[in-house]
């Protein structure tokens, strides 16, 4: 990729789009074109045409998409299926049509069958029943990687996919009721510090600064918005049981993997697509142990048994993509302290 080349970096408002902004502008690259969705929506096809035919980028970071934690994917199926099959359906003909050189399609760990053998291999794609939480979601991500893999065996393209695992960081979404589940904890067991020290005015300010969901009304007692969250000044009602697993990558890492994909190697040399991850999970309840640490929250926690747990767990094998030369960088402690600095800034 030369340092003038252009680079259309779809999604750069968004957590990874905005990381891949920032570290192509810190390694010298100079050319990159960007547009919001209010700008370029790229559920609609003669706009994306357009839009590409006008500007001939040569490579397409494509990082837009529906995103959204347990609580979206369950509620939102439809949109969750159609705008994401939709954008990716359009950037990626169009990418071949007015002669990209390269596209990394960002896809999600959510692809795999639920019951895959950990750690999931690349090869066990389509092997087994997906998640229902997010079949929607993750079928969408599928079609985004046989639509890379199908245009270029049947035109010659060079369009290649990256399945990374849950990620955090800077720019995260923290609204409750579409974040994952690291933001949701972080977020939580702030606004459960505060509680506990009675510091309205900083609660206020962070339900101001936050959506919380649909269905609170803002203009309520704090103590009752908390209370709908699962917050009370004794305890923190968290989703689920706990016991699965996760596995979480700074989201500065995947970045950094990304390029390091981009101008390294070719889609025949990756394959169809490449795990990435750190290779190593945790139990939520413990995750949940670490943010009450990190955050300094010394109330106690609960589990709220009647919502869904999603899949048991989702480790990735990362054998492909170290054995291309690449690893991650950050441990999991200092990428939660680096996000909960971003939030408190924020
Ligand atoms: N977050 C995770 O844990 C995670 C894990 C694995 C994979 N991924 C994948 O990584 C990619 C980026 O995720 P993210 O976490 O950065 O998401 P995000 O923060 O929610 O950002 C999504 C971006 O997509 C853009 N977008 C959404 N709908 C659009 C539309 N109709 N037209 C144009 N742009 C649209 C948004 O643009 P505007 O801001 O301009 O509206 C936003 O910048 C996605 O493919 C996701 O599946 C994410």
């Amino acid at each position: 990729m030369e340092k003038n080349a252009k680079i259309y970096v779809a999604g750069h408002r968004g957590m990874v789009g905005s990381s891949i902004v920032r570290k192509l502008n810190a390694d010298g690259y100079t050319n990159i074109v960007t547009r919001a969705s209010a700008e370029l929506d790229l559920r609609r096809q003669l706009d994306v045409e357009t839009f590409f035919e006008r500007e001939r980028s040569e490579y397409v970071f494509f990082a837009a998409g529906k995103v959204g934690g347990i609580l979206a994917n369950n509620t939102y199926k439809a949109e969750f299926i159609y705008d994401n099959i939709i954008m990716a359906t359009n950037v990626i003909h169009s990418a071949y049509r007015y002669g990209a050189k390269k596209l990394l399609n960002l896809g999600s760990s959510c692809i795999y069958p639920k019951f895959a053998p950990q750690p999931m291999k690349e090869e066990c794609l389509l092997t087994g029943s997906l998640e229902l939480t997010n079949e929607p979601y993750a079928i969408a991500k599928i079609a985004a990687i046989k639509l890379c893999k199908y245009y270029n065996e049947r035109y010659g393209t060079n369009f290649t996919s990256a399945m990374p695992s849950n990620l955090y960081g800077q720019n995260d979404n923290f609204d409750l009721e579409t974040c994952h589940v690291l933001p949701a904890l972080i977020r939580k067991f702030h606004l459960a510090k505060l509680l506990r020290q009675k510091n309205y005015d900083e609660i206020k300010k962070d339900l101001n600064t936050f959506p919380v969901g649909f269905s609170l009304n803002l203009n309520l007692n704090p103590d009752l918005i908390l209370e709908k969250l699962g917050i009370t000044s004794e305890y923190l009602l968290l989703w689920g049981s706990g016991e699965p697993y996760r596995e979480f990558l700074y989201v500065n890492d995947l970045v950094d993997a990304c390029i390091f994909l981009m101008e390294r190697y070719s889609a025949k040399e990756i394959g169809e697509f490449v795990n990435i991850g750190t290779g190593e999970d945790i139990k939520i309840k413990d995750l949940a142990k670490l943010v009450k640490e990190i955050v300094k929250y010394d109330g106690e926690i609960k589990h709220d048994l009647s919502k869904p747990d999603g899949m048991p767990r989702k480790l990735l094998d990362i054998s492909k993509i170290k054995s291309l030369g690449w690893k991650s960088k950050t441990n999991l402690e200092e990428g939660i302290k680096k996000t909960y600095e971003w939030y408190l800034s924020s």
